[in-house]
């Protein structure tokens, strides 16, 4: 990927298999990597698969000090940063019932961590002339979803965060964008279909016009092209990596109109 060689990239949420793939895609094209997760066990296994280009730095994103200490690894490291990838995330949701606090985490993790780390990298990113920011969003962002109300809306402040930072950064040469993934192929899906990925699989068939789920790789591929320089026109989007999910309707993938002549 075009301009990437040579970048330093801090990918919060890095000791996921998501997070992962995407320092993997990125140190492929010839950039270095901090891993930013609060999972010290997860992280630092990550950072070893990942090789001398990646770094595991303990991180909680929802605490500013972490956030500093985790910019200043980053610049001793590596000598600056040009590429902040928000990928970390809390799934705390109980619908109508959430509590306030459950509200709080929430919001504090999947939004406000994510903005914060975006104020802190933003002058480094100043210093080297320029940058590039991809926001996690989701397509729960825009679907109705069964009991779930706090990770949707937190998804949902995302796309718009990222259109917010995007107007106002672009003077200082920093693109923000969202990537939108579909059910991918990750903790929270293995550990649900009890590690059965044809199981996973042939449920997202029914909502997935690919009639299957994403991998991380495919969403990585995507994360790299938003930073990368071949989208260099392109900042303020949120770009869909979801297997077609958004592009279905109501109707899914059932042929709706000839059910009135049955
Ligand atoms: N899995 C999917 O199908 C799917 C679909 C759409 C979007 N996404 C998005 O992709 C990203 C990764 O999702 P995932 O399913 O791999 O998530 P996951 O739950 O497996 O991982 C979340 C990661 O964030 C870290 N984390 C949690 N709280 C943190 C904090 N306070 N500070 C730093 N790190 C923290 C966790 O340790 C974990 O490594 C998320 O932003 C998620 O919203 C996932």
């Amino acid at each position: 990927m075009k301009g990437i060689k040579g970048k330093v990239a801090i990918v919060t949420g890095g000791a996921t298999m998501i997070g992962e793939a995407v320092a993997a895609e990125l140190i492929a094209c010839g950039a270095r990597v901090v891993l930013a997760d609060i999972d010290a066990l997860k992280g630092a296994a990550a950072a070893e698969r990942l090789g001398r280009d990646a770094r595991f730095h303990q991180t909680d994103v929802s605490h500013d000090a972490d956030i500093a200490r985790c910019i200043d690894a980053t610049e001793t490291a590596f000598g600056g940063i040009d590429y902040l990838v928000n990928c970390a995330c809390t799934y705390v949701d109980n619908g109508a019932a959430s509590t306030r606090a459950e509200w709080n985490q929430a919001l504090d993790v999947n939004l406000v961590g994510a903005a914060m780390m975006l104020q802190a990298c933003r002058p480094q990113m100043v210093k080297r002339g320029g940058g590039a920011v991809v926001n996690f969003a989701s397509i729960s962002a825009s679907a109705a979803q069964s009991g779930r109300w706090l990770y949707p809306v937190s998804k949902a402040a995302i796309v718009q965060f990222t259109r917010s930072a995007a107007l106002d950064l672009a003077s200082e040469g920093i693109r923000v964008n969202a990537v939108s993934p579909g059910w991918t192929w990750s903790s929270i899906i293995e550990t649900l279909s009890g590690g059965d990925k044809a199981k996973a699989d042939s449920v997202a068939a029914d909502y997935h016009i690919t009639g299957r789920l994403g991998l991380p790789e495919e969403v990585a591929q995507v994360v790299s092209f938003l930073l990368s320089d071949h989208a260099s026109f392109v900042t303020g989007a949120d770009y869909a990596c979801d297997g077609g999910y958004s592009a279905l309707g109501p109707e899914g993938k059932a042929a709706a109109i000839t059910r009135l002549m049955d």
